[in-house]
């Protein structure tokens, strides 16, 4: 193929991006934002937001969704899966007590739309709001959420996650709350998976002043069932349709087993994870904790206790509909969409297999910092915004420093894999070349 015929191939967003210069504005879902030294969202993550993934009932993150609503649609719930990605960072981070120097809140962490806006990190952005309007005890909220992050896969800059949470008042239940407690919890329906809870500690995780131990323990046990419950749903539909693929692998005859861990969260006290037993390791699968009285109060709230978690639904429908990479999910590939269907958990069959093609990229950092000393993020986003979703992975393979200089070396291997079509080695070229000087202009790297 002629390098012409080659260079057509290449979408214009990826000619030299960090070189462009930045709009006045941009426009995300409709709203228009002034630009500033904060904003780096980039090209290719921008079409992202306006996919809405989770609001396809024929597409696996919307089959999960459902799944999940269906099973606590009647136990005191509102479903939320309307709201925007772009949120204040009031909202992604100071009102859910995130220090200033958290490195979440870093321009290498995070989709900035300018100095106050940014593309919610995850669904706790809208804690506030929903702890303020919500008319049900409880909720569950459904978005797409952005990090910026490594390439491989199961990391794709867009994911998705489901956040639930409930409340008591103290007002409304007076001296019955915890009886109140007690029958809530037992109202949850029953699950016979196998638990593994350490008993809750009370110097390294401690639960807040404002409760008594009794309320305390009991709303992290509503918590610990509730999302048991979901769990168990979601598990025992994928060993459901793992066997009506005709698997016969024996962890499909083992009853399902999870167990409860320590975590932290700046909103949260006490914060756990539940990890789940999956083919033989332990998934981490979902963070949660008895919330804060500030979130609350903050929310207009007062004298209320309640709990809050937060699960990704992408990795689990990974597991549940057997998908291998996670850019499958925003394929626009026809022979992807076609195998799904509202309701229906089923396996995927892989259309193809492509073979990938690898690229290394060797370069000297400079010595004196320049202004914006290269982290590995950026690295990332240079490849995605040449090749997008023709990348499979990057990884760091080399790094020394020079022992008379001192200047450090880097080399990342950069796997070029498309999930739908075959990749010519002029095409892969093009793509590594532009990466090579975007490389070079942008981070001032000595290329090797
Ligand atoms: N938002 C957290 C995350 O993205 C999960 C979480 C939600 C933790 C709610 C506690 C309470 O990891």
């Amino acid at each position: 193929m002629s390098l012409s015929r080659t260079l057509a191939r290449v979408p214009i967003l990826a000619r030299s991006y960090a070189q462009l210069p930045k709009p006045k504005e941009i426009t995300v879902n409709g709203s228009t934002y002034a630009t500033d030294g904060w904003t780096n969202i980039s090209s290719s993550i921008l079409p992202l937001t306006d996919r809405k993934l989770h609001l396809d009932a024929n597409h696996p993150i919307g089959i999960l969704r459902s799944l999940v609503e269906k099973r606590f649609s009647g136990l005191g719930y509102t479903f939320y899966n309307e709201f925007q990605p772009v949120v204040t960072t009031h909202e992604n981070f100071d009102v859910l007590g995130f220090p200033k120097d958290h490195p979440g809140r870093s321009k290498s962490d995070t989709y900035y739309v300018n100095e106050t806006h940014l593309l919610r990190t995850h669904t706790s952005a809208h804690e506030l709001e929903c702890f303020t309007q919500c008319p049900t005890p409880g909720y569950f909220i459904s978005a797409d959420v952005y990090r910026r992050d490594e390439i491989d896969r199961t990391h794709y800059p867009a994911f998705h996650q489901m956040e639930g949470a409930r409340v008591w008042s103290r007002t409304e239940h007076g001296a019955g709350l915890e009886s109140k407690l007690e029958a809530d919890i037992q109202a949850i329906p029953k699950t016979d998976i196998i638990v593994e809870d350490p008993s809750y500690n009370a110097v390294t995780n401690p639960k807040q002043d404002f409760m008594t131990d009794r309320e305390a323990e009991l709303v992290g046990t509503h918590l610990k069932r509730t999302l048991e419950l979901l769990v168990n749903e979601v598990f025992n539909e994928a060993k459901e349709s793992a066997r009506l693929a005709g698997s016969q692998e024996p962890y499909l005859n083992e009853p399902l087993k999870v167990r409860w861990v320590e975590a932290y969260f700046p909103w949260t006290a006490p914060s756990w994870e539940i990890e789940v037993w999956w083919k033989g390791e332990w998934l981490e699968c979902c963070g949660c904790g008895v919330v804060r009285e500030q979130v609350l109060t903050n929310s207009g709230l007062q004298d209320t206790i309640g709990w809050a978690f937060g699960v990704g639904l992408d990795r689990i429908a990974m597991i549940l509909f057997g998908i291998p990479d996670i850019r499958l999910f925003w394929t626009l590939d026809e022979r992807f969409k076609l195998q799904f269907s509202e309701g229906k958990i089923t396996t995927f069959k892989p259309y193809s297999k492509y073979p990938g093609t690898t690229r290394d990229v060797s370069f000297w950092l400079p010595l004196a910092a320049p202004e914006a000393p290269l982290h590995e993020n950026d690295l990332m986003e240079i490849v995605r915004n040449t090749a997008g979703d023709l990348v499979e992975s990057v990884k760091l393979v080399d790094e020394f420093v020079h022992p008379k200089t001192g200047r450090v070396s880097q080399c990342y291997r950069v796997n070029y894999q498309s999930m739908d079509r075959s990749l010519t080695n002029e095409e892969i070229n093009v793509y590594q070349e532009m990466v090579r000087s975007e490389l070079a202009e942008a981070f001032q790297v000595e290329l090797r």
